[in-house]
This record gives structure tokens, C-alpha cells and sequence, in this order.
């Protein structure tokens, strides 16, 4: 990912962000960040950025001129996500972190004095963003927070890749307390029962602790947790039909942007996709009114859903698909023994064998580590991953390796390492592709009655 930090105080962003975490991510290539001083895009003879504000008033503005300049000259005049840093911006939290560290070039301006002039920000800012009800001399902080914030999402950045997923905000709950060495400290002991070795006691205490500690702490956001407690509750009552919004919910990845009764829209910003159920036309005619405009694939629940968005020109359907779980707890045999995660070293061999969403989606799955290969005298035969909404997918086995049961070993591992994050493994298959009907069911999955649907931003 690609940052450039707009400022009249670039060495301010260049000194703070050379450490730790954010400096190794930046050192290894996974990220650049690239600070521009508005200065010296002014025209000025002085170099002046500021003036007096029309109308009087305290305080002087940046000026549109060198402000459009420098953004100009980082992004070509290409429209390029542009976050203004303001107290008036919609505030900052961790879902837009998670959405902006989807984008692959970001700009981040910040203003100073009295702020901006109006009618540069008109042209060239598409996000006016806050990081906190309070007022700051400049919007160089709030950048920096927006950056570590965002690039910690980054996959890779951090070194343990489940790190980012089981901390504060993750699903709406804040981080329970945690304990080191040693078990006794100024007469405190370290709850015994993180000492029992008994993992699902353990992960029921944490969950219990977050629970209080966000009931107490953010009453805000206990509600809204209780709320997708609540509507986790209801689609279990038909999992294997809603698999996918529960396991969107549950894995903290969708969020709620209605629910009256049976009707229901998720919304998953790192994908740009809604989930979508209606009890009649009429219904999911007002629901979709509700889909946020920069949605790129839809999975409807129902068939009407298809003419109200594809009439025109916005949606095509991709595929119509079941539904596929497996609900058992136990871990699955896996028969081939050398299977292994991916590296961006395998990338041109899985993507010239799978070709259905380009070579991009394919390094960002392996960048995740979600993708697992088949290895045959350390010869990759085969790959399997999970898709960037969370179902499983991806699955090639070479010709010549097929019927050796390798397919079946692959997507056995796959659903282990699904299993032990505490998840439901699902896949969606196109209906009439028997073989991997079989497959799956072959491994205990089973389908769910009815379909849905995938379409497609055109
Ligand atoms: N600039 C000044 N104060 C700010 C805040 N709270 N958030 C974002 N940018 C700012």
C-alpha cells in the first residue's frame, strides 16, 4: 500500500513512523509512506500557504493553490482516495481502518491553522475524517494514527497473523485482561483458570471477561454486540441456509446495517459486500435502498433480487450457489501428508491454474496466509484457500494428481485450520457442479435446501 501524507510539516510524519512495527512494514516493502510539504508546491515568491478568511474571523486558512498542487503532483490528478484529517470529519474506528487498508494508494491531508479552503477540499477530498471529539493544532497526529491504525491491518505486518484479529474492537467487544510470568506478583495471583491448560474453559473466561468489560466500559458497543448476538440467534434457528451471514457476523467481519424481522443487510466493508434476505419484493425493494453505493458484489438470499439488480446496468449475476458446513468440532484426517501454506513464491503457479478473480485477489489471499498447497516430491500439485469473505474455495488439483485423494486431503487441512480459530468452515458451489458436491459431502459437509445468489458489480 501506497501512503502520501500532505503537511507543511513533513519530517513531523517521516521521524514518528521510521519505528517499530510501522518502520519494519515500510522497510520490507509492504508499505511505502511518502510525505509531501505543501510549501513547496506554493507559488507564492515567499512560499506563502495562508491567508486571511473571507467574510473576517479569526486565524488564517491553508490556501487552495499549493494544497491542489501537492495533491496533484502525488496523484497525477488520478481520483485517488483522499481522507482530509478534521474534527468535523465522521469518526475514525476500526471498521474504516479495515476498509481503508483494502485500498492500494491512500492520501492523507492534513490542515493546519484555521483549516482548508473550502473549495480544494470540494475538489480532491473523498473522506473528511475525525479521530476524536477534540481539537488538535494540526491533522498530522490524527494522520499517523490513521496510518498505524490502518497498516497494522495490512496483512504480514504484524508477525503473528491472528494477532489482529483477537484484540480490542475485534467483533465489537473489548480485549479481556491478560497475564504473564510470574504467577505471583506483589501477593496477585494469575487466575488459575488460564493455568488449567483447559482451552475451551479458557476461551469461554475470556469472552466472559470482555462481555463485563465492555458492558461496564463502552455501554455503546455492548448494545451493538447484543444486537448481533441477538441476530446470530435467530439465523442459527436456519443455519445451513444463512451460513454465510452468521459466520460473516461471528468472525467480526459483517456488520449490521438493518434488521427488521426477516429482513436482514450485512454489509462486509473489507469486501464491498452486502448479504441480503427479504420476505417478499416489496421488502428487499426498501432493504437495498439502504446498500451502501460503492457495494461490488451482492449474495442475495432470494431470486427476486436478481431483476431488482440487474434490470439495468449496475449488477450481473455471477453464479447461483448451495450452501456447504460442516458444524462437527473434531479436526479431520488428513491423509497427504505434505501440505503446506503458500508463499508469495507460488503465486505465478496458482494463479495460471486458477483464473476466475485475477492474479490481485490471488496474492492478497496468499498474503493473508490462507492459502495451503499439495506438495509431491516438493513439487506443488494442487492448492486450496479461503475466499476474502471467509468461505472456502480456490481448490485445484493438477490432472495427472487427481483420484490419489489429494483434493479431499487439501480441503480437509483447509477446514482444520478453519476449525481451529473457533469458526463454522463453509464453501459456496455452483449448482450442478456435482464433483464437488461429492467432494464435500464425501468429508461430512451437508448443503443447505435453498440457494443464493452472486452478482456482480458489472
Ligand atoms: N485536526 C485537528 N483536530 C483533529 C481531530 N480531532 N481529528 C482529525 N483531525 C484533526
Amino acid at each position: 500500500m501506497k501512503i502520501h501524507v500532505l503537511t507543511l510539516f513533513p519530517g513531523m510524519i517521516e521521524d514518528a513512523l521510521r519505528w517499530s512495527v510501522i518502520g519494519r512494514a515500510v522497510q520490507e516493502g509492504r508499505l511505502s509512506i511518502h510525505a509531501a510539504d505543501i510549501r513547496e508546491y506554493s507559488l507564492d515568491k515567499h512560499k506563502k500557504v495562508d491567508d486571511y478568511p473571507y467574510g473576517g474571523g479569526a486565524g488564517m486558512l491553508m490556501q487552495a493553490q499549493p494544497v491542489f498542487n501537492a495533491w496533484e503532483s502525488v496523484t497525477g490528478g488520478k481520483r485517488v482516495r483522499t481522507v482530509y484529517l478534521t474534527p468535523q470529519g465522521r469518526p475514525f474506528t476500526q471498521a474504516l481502518a479495515e476498509e481503508l487498508s483494502g485500498e492500494e494508494e491512500l492520501v492523507l491531508l492534513c490542515g493546519h491553522y484555521e483549516g482548508i479552503d473550502q473549495r480544494v477540499l470540494e475538489e480532491v477530498v473523498t473522506d473528511y475524517v475525525s479521530i476524536g471529539d477534540y481539537v488538535l493544532t494540526g491533522g498530522e497526529l490524527p494522520a499517523m494514527v490513521m496510518i498505524d491504525a490502518v497498516a497494522r491491518l495490512i496483512p504480514g505486518v504484524l508477525g503473528n497473523e491472528d494477532s489482529a484479529e483477537e484484540e480490542s474492537f475485534y467483533n465489537d467487544l473489548l480485549e479481556y485482561p491478560q497475564y504473564s510470568r510470574p504467577e505471583i506478583w506483589h501477593g496477585r495471583s494469575v487466575p488459575p483458570i488460564l493455568l488449567s491448560g483447559d482451552h475451551r474453559r479458557i476461551t469461554q473466561w475470556r469472552l466472559e471477561q470482555s462481555e463485563r468489560l465492555t458492558a461496564v466500559n463502552r455501554p455503546d458497543l455492548y448494545e451493538k454486540y447484543q444486537r448481533k448476538q441477538e441476530l446470530i440467534g435467530l439465523l442459527l434457528k436456519d443455519k445451513r441456509n444463512y451460513i454465510h451471514m452468521i459466520e460473516g457476523l461471528r468472525r467480526g467481519r459483517a456488520e449490521i446495517l438493518c434488521w427488521e424481522g426477516e429482513e436482514i443487510l450485512l454489509y462486509d466493508r473489507r469486501c464491498r459486500l452486502c448479504m441480503i434476505s427479504a420476505s417478499s419484493a416489496e421488502r428487499g425493494e426498501r432493504l437495498l435502498s439502504l446498500a451502501p453505493e460503492e457495494t461490488e458484489s451482492f449474495v442475495v438470499s432470494q431470486a427476486f433480487f436478481m431483476e431488482m439488480l440487474c434490470g439495468g446496468e449496475a449488477y450481473e449475476v455471477h453464479s447461483e450457489c448451495r450452501q456447504l458446513l460442516y458444524t462437527q468440532r473434531v479436526p479431520l484426517p488428513v491423509k497427504h501428508k505434505d501440505i503446506r501454506k503458500l508463499t508469495s513464491a507460488h503465486l505465478d503457479y496458482v494463479s495460471g491454474h486458477y483464473d476466475y478473480d485475477g492474479r490481485d485477489y490471488v496474492e492478497a489471499r496468499i498474503r493473508e496466509g490462507v492459502m495451503y498447497g499439495a506438495f509431491v516430491e516438493d513439487r506443488l500439485v494442487g492448492f486450496i484457500g479461503m475466499h476474502n469473505e471467509g468461505s472456502l474455495g480456490l481448490l485445484y488439483v493438477e490432472e495427472a494428481y487427481r483420484r490419489q485423494g489429494i483434493a479431499v486431503s487439501l480441503e480437509a487441512y483447509a477446514i482444520n485450520r478453519i476449525l481451529e480459530k473457533g469458526w463454522t468452515p463453509y464453501g459456496h458451489v455452483i449448482v450442478g457442479n456435482q464433483v464437488s458436491f461429492a467432494l464435500q459431502e464425501k468429508l461430512g459437509l451437508y448443503r443447505s435446501d435453498r440457494s443464493v445468489w452472486w452478482l456482480e458489480k458489472k
